[in-house]
This record gives C-alpha cells, sequence and structure tokens, in this order.
C-alpha cells in the first residue's frame, strides 16, 4: 500500500505522516516548490524522520506564473470582489503534480492534511478525481477518531503518545493562525483571526510593509501588456528591465511588497457554505491587476468586454471552488484567452505607500480614437446625430415620467 502525502512539514501533516505509517502505508511524501519562503532541506529531513520512504520537491514556479497566474491576470480574477485567489490558483497545480508523482511511484492513494471545513480539500480532491479518476483519497482531517487528535480541544483526554509529542516538538514554533504561502501571495485565517472584530497585528505580513513604513518618494513602473499578459516591466526609478515571467512576477512582488501594496482583510464565503475570515497578501498581483484592468478597457470594444467580465467572475468562482479541470472552467478560460488578442500595450504605474496610481497608457491596437474623442476637433463624428440618439432613448423614460406624473400612479 503506497500513497504519497501532501506534506508541507507543519504539525497537521506529520502527525498524518507517522498515522499513515501505522496504518501501514508506505509514504512518499510531496511537496510543491511553488516560491514560498521554506527551507525545503529541512522539511525533506524531516519527512524522512518520521518515516516517508522518500520525499518529492518538484520546482514548480515557473508553471504556477505561466499557466495559472497569467489566466488570472487576464481574467481579473477576484473571488467576491476583493480576493485574488492566491490560494484556489495554486491547488490545482499542486493536484496535477501530486497525482503525476502518484502515477510514477505506482501509488494507488494520495492524502492531504486540509480540513473538513475549508475549501481547500474539494480543491485537492475534485482535481485528483478529474486528473486520475480511479485514485483512492484518504483525508484524515474528515476520519472522526483522528479528529482526536488534531484537533487541541480534545488533546486533554487524547490518548497516543507519538502524536502528543510530536505535537508538543512541532508546536513550539507555530503561529496563533493558519498560513498558507506560495509565490503569489501568502493567506492567514483561523486562530486569532476567528474573531472579524480583532484587528490583525500590524506586523502579520511578511511580504508587504505596512504603508506608514513605506518610502517616501515613489517608484513609477512601466508595464507592457501583449495577449492580455505581461512581457516586460521597466522601473523608470532605478531603470530595472525584466522580461522573463518568473522573474517579472517576482519584482513585482519586491515593488509591491516595499511599498505597502497589496494587503486586505476580508470576510469571504466558502463553498462548503460558512463565512471565514482571512487576511491576504498579493503585492505583485495587485499592481498586475490594475495596470491589465486599464490597458484592457483602453484595448478591447465595449460590447466584447461586458460578455468577458461576466466570464472573469464566472472564471473566479469556478477556480474557488476547485473546479479548474472542468468542461465549464475549460470553456472560460479559453474565452477570456481569446478576449486579450487586442490586449497589448504599455501602462505607466506610480507606486506609492500602499496605493497603485494609473498615470498613463499607450497601446498600438486601441480603439482609442483622440480625434473621435476631442471636444476642440470634429472628427468623423455629426454632434446632431446626438439629437436622435437621445430623444429615441428618453421615449421609455418619459413614458415613465408621465405615468408617476397622473395623480394614480405611484
Ligand atoms: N480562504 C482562502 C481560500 O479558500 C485561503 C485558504 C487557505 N489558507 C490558510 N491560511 N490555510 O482560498
Ligand atoms: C483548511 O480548511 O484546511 C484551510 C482553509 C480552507 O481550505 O478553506
Amino acid at each position: 500500500k503506497l500513497v504519497v502525502l501532501a506534506y508541507s512539514g507543519g504539525l497537521d501533516t506529520s502527525c498524518i505522516l507517522v498515522w499513515l505509517k501505522e496504518q501501514g502505508y508506505d509514504v512518499v511524501a510531496y511537496l510543491a516548490n511553488i516560491g514560498q519562503d521554506e527551507d525545503f532541506d529541512a522539511i525533506k529531513s524531516k519527512a524522512l524522520k518520521f518515516g516517508a520512504s522518500k520525499m518529492i520537491i518538484p520546482d514548480l514556479k515557473k508553471e504556477f506564473v505561466e499557466e495559472f497566474i497569467w489566466p488570472a491576470v487576464q481574467a481579473n480574477a477576484q473571488y467576491e470582489d476583493r480576493y485574488l485567489l492566491g490560494t484556489a490558483l495554486a491547488r490545482p497545480l499542486i493536484a496535477k503534480e501530486m497525482i503525476k508523482v502518484a502515477k510514477q511511484e505506482g501509488a494507488n492513494y494520495v492524502a492531504h492534511g486540509a480540513t473538513g471545513k475549508g475549501n481547500d480539500q474539494i480543491r485537492f480532491e475534485l482535481g485528483a478525481y478529474g486528473l486520475h479518476p480511479t485514485i483512492q483519497v484518504i483525508t484524515p482531517w474528515r476520519i472522526p477518531r483522528l479528529l482526536e487528535i488534531f484537533c487541541p480541544q480534545f488533546w486533554h483526554n487524547s490518548f497516543n503518545n507519538t502524536f502528543l509529542k510530536l505535537a508538543g516538538c512541532l508546536l513550539t514554533k507555530s503561529k496563533p493562525w493558519s498560513m498558507d504561502a506560495n509565490m503569489m501571495h501568502i493567506s492567514y485565517e483561523s486562530g486569532v483571526l476567528e474573531d472579524p472584530n480583532h484587528q490583525s497585528p500590524d506586523d502579520i505580513c511578511t511580504m508587504i510593509v505596512s504603508p506608514e513604513l513605506a518610502p517616501d518618494s515613489p517608484e513609477i513602473l512601466v508595464l507592457e501588456f501583449k495577449r492580455g499578459v505581461p512581457v516586460k516591466v521597466t522601473n523608470k526609478t532605478d531603470g530595472t528591465e525584466l522580461t522573463k515571467p518568473l522573474d517579472l512576477f517576482l519584482y513585482l512582488n519586491k515593488v509591491g511588497g516595499r511599498n505597502g501594496v497589496g494587503k486586505i482583510d476580508i470576510v469571504e464565503n466558502r463553498f462548503i457554505g460558512m463565512k471565514s475570515r482571512g487576511i491576504y497578501e498579493t503585492p505583485g498581483g495587485t499592481i498586475l491587476l490594475a495596470a491589465h484592468t486599464d490597458i484592457e478597457v483602453f484595448t478591447m470594444d465595449r460590447e466584447v468586454r461586458k460578455i468577458k467580465r461576466e466570464l472573469d467572475i464566472k472564471f473566479s468562482e469556478q477556480v474557488y471552488r476547485g473546479f479548474w479541470f472542468s468542461p465549464e472552467c475549460e470553456f472560460t478560460r479559453f474565452c477570456i484567452n481569446k478576449s486579450q488578442d487586442s490586449v497589448e500595450g504599455k501602462v505607466t504605474v506610480k507606486v506609492y505607500k500602499g496605493g497603485v496610481y494609473i498615470l498613463s497608457r499607450e497601446s498600438p491596437l486601441s480603439l482609442y480614437n483622440e480625434q473621435l474623442v476631442s471636444m476642440n476637433v470634429q472628427g468623423n463624428y455629426e454632434p446632431t446625430d446626438a439629437d436622435g440618439f437621445i430623444k429615441i432613448n428618453a421615449l421609455r423614460l418619459r413614458e415613465y415620467g408621465r405615468l408617476r406624473q397622473q395623480p394614480t400612479g405611484k
């Protein structure tokens, strides 16, 4: 019996590893490197110490940027108007690679440490089943007896010394909340954050400084887009120029981070049904959202964009709910990608004390026509045409107004 365990090195998945061994499984530990700031060697030796037969740590950073973050940029992806989906976008990639490892190793089982209350269990498992229909998923957090091991509220009557010792040695280092980190974002949930009226500590963030501590002078960036994804960033302030997707994204994280850009504190609706409170830091993603939105409106046909924005919301919800590998999400990605044909050009932004300010934009493919819009030039436009346009549009409103003025009208 061979199982691939998505192993983070934390308390929960360490307990799960030991438990799986006790149940007679051979365990291959697996951790996706998606740019989280971790000591991967230390995690590997921990996994081996706790009984894993091997530890596999594939580097998925490039794929994460190009195949997952870029489609999200094209979609201006936000869940419930604010959350940039940093965790949700990484899950399908982690699941995909987990299945690849399972196939390589000849494992019929995979296991993960997401709780039974959250979104991540859904994302992992929908991904796994979608890519490997006959895989068997072991979910320790949903095994009633095991909850007694994982939930601190049960620890006073816990029975297994292995777990208690393990918990003791691992817990000393842990924070009073749960974190999920990758190169796109860090999220913080649960623990002391569960009271939505309790303000999070100022220094909770590690990617972003608070705006008060950011430099007093702004940084000016020029972001160049092709087909709706950034192909070049130039820092006008210090001359830095980058074109490789991974370097470019990491650089935007740095600039956003040191200028206090991209922290939010929100309550959101989980797929399972409950509301949850989270803190998110997404510095590079926040800059890209502002710049991409600007170049998109500048270049895209108005009616196409209206339809596209509805697809953006669909896509964001599909990603949030774990349906990346679904026919409907393939469809939204395809259409959104098509909508980006003309989303090309340069946007200049100012990044300053927590804000991203758009300064100017240019594009070879823009529908913007300076002559047409100008108040000083006639362009190819007949102002008297607007008479009829307004009168016809007013027809309905006049009828409505007439009705309301009648004594019996409401
Ligand atoms: N609520 C976010 C989501 O569903 C983050 C979940 C994981 N975060 C965590 N701190 N464990 O995508
Ligand atoms: C978890 O429940 O494991 C983390 C939070 C979530 O998945 O929504």
